[in-house]
């Protein structure tokens, strides 16, 4: 495997061997010195033409951890939809000589066009509403060491922005591979215009959802994708879908509560249910490096030299 621009990339058989990677890898993050030599001399680009806090520090960290070298390349917002400067940037940083880039942007289809241009391994690192493939990944990979191999019945409700979320549809993907039952929860304004072909079920009424439900991933609500006013206000959006320590009485008690962040608390989410027992969110985010260097082990570790 080349490159991993979505979750059909990897299929089940793939996506379970990122999982078992990522195991032999989450111990050695735990290590005094969480470092392994397996990519020295490769260099990883990180190319982020949008806001990130986790997904950037945990590519940079996982790609550190395997002793690679790593850049970094943040842009503004400005010169993003002119395809001819991206590729030149592309093309800059490949004169350079690396290995793999890292990429995230807010048009969906931009991973897989630079893929087309090099000979570097690209990794999606979310693309406009699109896949956000490292995060399923890392949730499939978080749901394993809390659940076991089988996802076989697990059911999982995904709640809230569905509709502009690269999260959801790398889940959907994801989770239903590996056998998971997925219902998606929210307001009709808030889901997909064209579910045909989604292996899901569609709920817009939380409360009945909850009490059986194994995993309930709650989505941020992604307002700086929202055009429209998709519901009437946050406090109504709240008040019908808002994960709130009352609403969580409904969920059962082993559940596992779930949330790739940043969350906005009081919205989607209340403060007190993020560090509710069953919430396994900084979980998420601590898989998340391993799950990452097991990625870029697969893509980068094979040995062989660079291309070009
Ligand atoms: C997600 C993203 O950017 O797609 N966050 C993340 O990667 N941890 C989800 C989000 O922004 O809501």
């Amino acid at each position: 495997m080349k490159h991993l621009l979505g979750i059909d990339d990897l299929g089940a058989e793939g996506i379970g061997e990122v999982l078992r990677l990522a195991d032999s890898f989450l111990e050695v993050t735990r290590r005094d010195i969480p470092k392994v030599p397996a990519l020295r001399g490769k260099t990883v680009v990180s190319m982020f033409y949008e806001d990130s806090t986790r997904t950037r520090l945990s590519f940079e960290t996982a790609a550190k951890r395997l002793s690679a070298d790593t850049m970094t390349f943040s842009a503004g917002s400005s010169s993003l939809r002119k395809g001819e400067s991206l590729l030149d940037t592309v093309r800059t940083v490949e004169a350079m000589g690396i290995d793999a880039i890292v990429v995230r942007h807010k048009s969906s289809g931009v991973p897989q066009r630079i893929a087309g241009w090099i000979d570097a391994s690209i990794v999606n690192a979310g693309d406009g509403w699109h896949e956000h493939p490292t995060q399923a990944l890392l949730d499939a990979f978080t749901l394993r060491r809390h659940r076991g191999d089988s996802f076989a019945g697990m059911k999982v409700a995904i709640v809230g922005d569905v509709k502009h979320s690269r999260v959801a549809r790398s889940n959907v993907k994801a989770l239903s591979a590996l056998g998971a039952e997925v219902t998606l929860v929210g307001p009709p304004t808030l889901m997909p215009p064209n579910l045909e072909g989604w292996p899901v079920k569609i709920s817009y009424d939380l409360d009945v959802v909850l009490p059986t439900t194994d995993v309930l991933y709650v989505l941020r609500i992604q307002r700086e994708r929202q055009q429209e006013a998709l519901f009437p206000s946050l406090r109504e959006y709240a008040a019908r879908y808002g994960v709130t320590s009352e609403r969580l009485a409904r969920l059962p008690a082993d559940a596992l509560i779930m949330h790739p962040g940043p969350t906005n608390r009081g919205v989607e989410i209340d403060a007190l249910v993020a560090d509710d027992p069953r919430s396994v969110i900084n979980e998420q985010v601590a898989n998340g490096v391993a799950v990452r260097m097991a990625v870029l082990y697969m893509l980068l570790g094979s040995g062989e030299g660079r291309a070009a």
